[in-house]
């Protein structure tokens, strides 16, 4: 794709009317459902999903009552600003394969975001950061809630929340997060950004499914903040070293001081 300046906000709408027509996928966003509020997009699919609604459903919110992050946070999800996206998935694989399906959604948007002239970067395992002048900031991230088997997944939902619009976050975040509209110094469109989204990423999980997960890593790389220092969390006890690499199962590889690698497979890295 020719790199572009990100579309304006004139054409931010969401609603079904709007985007349906404009979509040219094969299955994503096929059926999509928008609704003006909910408490979570993720627990709107998921229901679906317990009805055995095909692979590619969506749904997006204006608002989110009770929008919900990792580790048990709250995802800031106010009226008329961002994008609130669920997207529910069917994949043939075992559930170790979810991480990797994470990372590829992030460099999905990371890339789109990059061909808008933004400058994105990943931090693992799921959240898209801006440069500010305050230093890197997270502007989304993304939430995958799985239904599985011993063996088997039955149904994933994909949350992605991007702060799109909003000029200001609430005092507990606010040192933390940015938008796009922040960095881009103007409103741009939620639509269009939702479209390039649902357009790319079904390409890529296509890709996935076929080529396995180092297709993901590999994609993800290309957008990665690694070889700085970081520490995690693990098991109650605070780990600290270098942010090495990714492995082939979508784990964090930390090199600790003295000179040993450690695996970590969740956690929240600073
Ligand atoms: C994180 O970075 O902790 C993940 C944030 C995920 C937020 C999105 S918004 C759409 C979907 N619905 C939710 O309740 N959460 C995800």
């Amino acid at each position: 794709m020719t790199p572009q300046g990100p579309p304006g906000a004139p054409d931010d709408d969401l609603r079904s009317a709007h985007v349906a027509p404009r979509l040219h996928t094969g299955r994503f966003g096929r059926p999509y459902h928008f609704l003006p509020t909910c408490a979570s997009t993720n627990d709107e699919v998921a229901a679906h999903a317990r009805r055995d609604a095909a692979e590619g459903l969506v749904v997006t919110a204006d608002q989110q009552t009770g929008g919900r992050g990792r580790l048990g946070r709250t995802w800031h999800s106010p009226a008329g600003e961002n994008l609130y996206l669920s997207l529910l998935l069917r994949p043939a694989c075992a559930p170790s394969a979810l991480p990797p399906l994470t990372l590829l959604a992030g460099a999905v948007a990371a890339k789109i975001l990059t061909d808008w002239n933004l400058r994105p970067t990943l931090k693992w395992p799921n959240d898209i950061l801006l440069p500010t002048k305050d230093g890197p900031r997270k502007v989304a991230g993304i939430l995958t809630e799985m239904a599985s088997d011993q063996h088997r997944i039955r149904h994933v939902v994909l949350g992605m929340g991007i702060n799109v619009n909003s000029l200001g976050f609430p005092s507990d975040i606010s040192a933390r997060a940015t938008s796009l509209r922040l960095f881009a110094g103007r409103p741009l469109d939620r639509a269009a950004l939702l479209l390039a989204f649902l357009q790319a990423f079904e390409t890529s999980y296509d890709r996935l499914m076929v080529e396995g997960p180092a297709y993901a890593i590999e994609t993800w790389r290309n957008y990665a903040a690694l070889g700085g220092r970081c520490r995690v969390e693990r098991e109650g006890k605070m780990l600290e070293g270098l942010a090495l690499d990714v492995d082939d199962d979508g784990a964090l590889k930390v090199l600790d001081d003295r000179g040993q690698i450690h695996r970590v497979v969740s956690g929240e890295i600073t």
